[in-house]
C-alpha cells in the first residue's frame, strides 16, 4: 500500500502532477477539492461564501483523515490549505505515505495565479500589488507545514512531465 500526497501552495501544481503520477503508476488519483465539491454539492466558492471557511476546513479535515486512515493505495492532490489546519500534517509522516511539497517562488506564484483570482476564495480581494504582498506572507505563514513533507521539489521553470518523473524516482 502506498499514498502519495502533494502539498504546496495555490497554483503550485499538485493537480496536474498528481494526474501524470497516478496514470504512470496506475494507482487511483483522488483531487481532494473535487470529492469535497461532490459531496457538497457545490463548488469550494460555495462553500466558502455560504457556509464559511470554517465548515470548509472542517469537511476538508473529515475526508482528508477518512483517506489517511484507510488500507488504500492513491496518489493525492490537497488543497493549498490541508496541511496548514487541524492537525492534518501528522498524516504526513504517517507509515505508507510519500509526502511531497511542490515548492514554487513567490514571483513564480504570482504569475500563475494573478488571472485566477475570481476562482479562488482566498485570493479574489486582491489585485496587483496587494496579491503579491498576501501571497509573500501567507505562503510563510504556512511554510512550517509544508516543510514537514518528506520530499521537497522546487517547481520553477520545470513542466508538470518533469515533475512527475522527478517524483517517480523518488518513489
Ligand atoms: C485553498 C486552496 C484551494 C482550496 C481552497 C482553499 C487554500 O485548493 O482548497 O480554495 O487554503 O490554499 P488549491 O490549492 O487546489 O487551489
Amino acid at each position: 500500500m502506498v499514498k502519495i500526497v502533494f502539498i504546496g501552495y495555490m497554483g503550485s501544481g499538485k493537480t496536474s502532477v498528481a494526474k501524470i503520477v497516478a496514470e504512470k503508476l496506475q494507482i487511483k488519483l483522488l483531487e481532494l477539492d473535487q470529492i469535497i465539491e461532490e459531496n457538497e454539492k457545490a463548488s469550494i466558492t460555495n462553500i466558502f461564501e455560504s457556509k464559511g471557511e470554517v465548515y470548509f476546513r472542517k469537511k476538508e479535515h473529515l475526508l482528508f483523515k477518512s483517506f489517511m486512515e484507510s488500507s488504500e493505495s492513491f496518489v493525492m492532490s490537497t488543497g493549498g490549505g490541508t496541511p496548514c489546519y487541524a492537525d492534518n500534517h501528522l498524516f504526513l509522516k504517517g507509515e505508507n505515505v510519500v509526502s511531497v511539497y511542490l515548492k514554487a517562488s513567490i514571483d513564480e506564484l504570482i504569475k500563475r495565479l494573478k488571472e485566477e483570482t475570481a476562482q479562488r476564495p482566498l485570493l479574489r480581494q486582491y489585485k496587483d500589488g496587494e496579491l503579491k504582498e498576501f501571497v509573500a506572507k501567507h505562503l510563510f505563514d504556512r511554510s512550517h507545514f509544508y516543510h514537514q513533507a518528506h520530499k521537497i521539489i522546487m517547481t520553477d521553470s520545470k513542466t508538470p512531465e518533469d515533475i512527475a518523473d522527478e517524483v517517480l524516482r523518488l518513489v
